[in-house]
């Protein structure tokens, strides 16, 4: 967990290996940071660009009997999104994923 202000490391735009479904944060804007890393199968960057729809499961042996209804992360975005932030994951194939909640912070940042 971290805070300071966006710019290229959290707030800019995505790019190769970092996706997400909520625009860009305000250059420079206050931020809080939450990242969750996992040292799993990592993401193709086609399941990547897509993990963020509702409904969607990278991994096609999960059926709704056993795994998960491919919600979690829909729903996540769309809260981190309504609160003025960002649902963002960093991700290759092989490389684990890192999700990380970038939150306009409440009261004036660090300078
Ligand atoms: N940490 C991860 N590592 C690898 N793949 C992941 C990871 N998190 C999610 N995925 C892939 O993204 C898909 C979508 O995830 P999401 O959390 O939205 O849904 P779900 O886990 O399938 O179901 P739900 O969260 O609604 O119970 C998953 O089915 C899985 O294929
Ligand atoms: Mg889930």
């Amino acid at each position: 967990m971290g805070a300071g202000r966006a710019g290229s490391a959290t707030g800019g735009t995505d790019r190769p290996g970092r996706t997400s479904p909520s625009p860009p944060l305000r250059e420079g804007a206050s931020i809080c940071v939450l990242e969750v890393a996992d040292q799993g199968p990592g993401l193709s960057p086609e399941a990547a660009d897509r993990v963020f729809e509702r409904f969607y499961r990278a991994d096609p042996s999960r059926s709704h009997e056993h795994g998960g209804s491919g919600l979690g992360l829909a729903i996540a975005s769309a809260i981190a999104q309504g609160h003025g932030g960002r649902l963002e994951l960093e991700t290759a194939t092989g490389a684990g994923c890192v999700f990380r909640l970038v939150l306009p912070a409440a009261g004036p940042g660090p300078d």
